[in-house]
């Protein structure tokens, strides 16, 4: 078995950088790392993972269960999210799918013009519903005060998890746990989403679903 140190990164292409970039910095707080080669890093910085763009024209929608989310740390920030979103909309053509609840999350859902869905979520409820613990619900180590959002009546306190998709996920789940040495959990027997996650990371967690967010 592999003994990882970290899970360190995620990738993600968009059409244009120059036409996706700025959006993640306003909406997301993601911060540009590094630049070079076609190919751009940004990072939360409450969060210790990076986020590797890269820029392919003519690059395809990629479906919504393949997302990356950033986690606010209540209900109502979600709701003021999705207002400033909607203020900005137009701008720069933003498609929003409104506030929801589903499980132990309440979250909005926007696509970039780059061809990613973004999700903006808070585990707030979900956490006095289900008695998750603070770790679960709130996983950063100190809250980010961040005044470029100081307008906006929410802020995303860290990258929170991806979401990918598998054909067999009793093989995936055995193949993370034993050939990669990451902790699996399922947290709700009934539905399919898999999280998996470092053994000593924070819950930054990343989804694995079938065919849903
Ligand atoms: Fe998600």
């Amino acid at each position: 078995m592999i003994k990882p140190v970290a899970l360190v990164h995620g990738h993600y292409e968009c059409r244009s950088l120059k036409q996706t970039v700025p959006i993640l910095e306003e909406f997301l707080a993601l911060e540009i790392v590094s630049h070079g080669n076609g190919n751009l890093i940004m990072k939360h910085p409450n969060t210790g993972w990076l986020l590797a763009l890269h820029e392919t024209t003519g690059a395809p929608d990629k479906p919504h269960y393949q997302h990356y989310g950033v986690r606010v740390a209540t209900d109502q920030e979600v709701d003021n999210a999705y207002e400033y979103l909607q203020k900005r909309k137009n701008d720069l053509s933003l498609k929003i799918i409104p506030p929801e609840t589903r499980r132990i999350a309440h979250s909005v859902h926007f696509v970039e013009p780059g061809g990613n869905t973004w999700e903006i979520e808070s585990y707030e409820g979900g956490a006095k519903k289900h008695g998750l613990s603070d770790e679960i619900a709130y996983p950063w180590r100190s809250a980010l005060l961040d005044s470029r959002f100081s307008d906006r009546d929410y802020v995303p306190q860290c990258l929170s998890h991806g979401t990918t998709s598998c054909v067999d996920l009793d093989k995936a789940r055995r193949f993370y746990r034993s050939a990669l040495g990451l902790e699996v959990m399922h947290p709700f027997p009934d539905a399919d989403p898999y999280y998996f996650k470092h053994p000593s990371s924070p819950w930054y967690i990343v989804r694995r679903a079938a065919q849903q967010s």
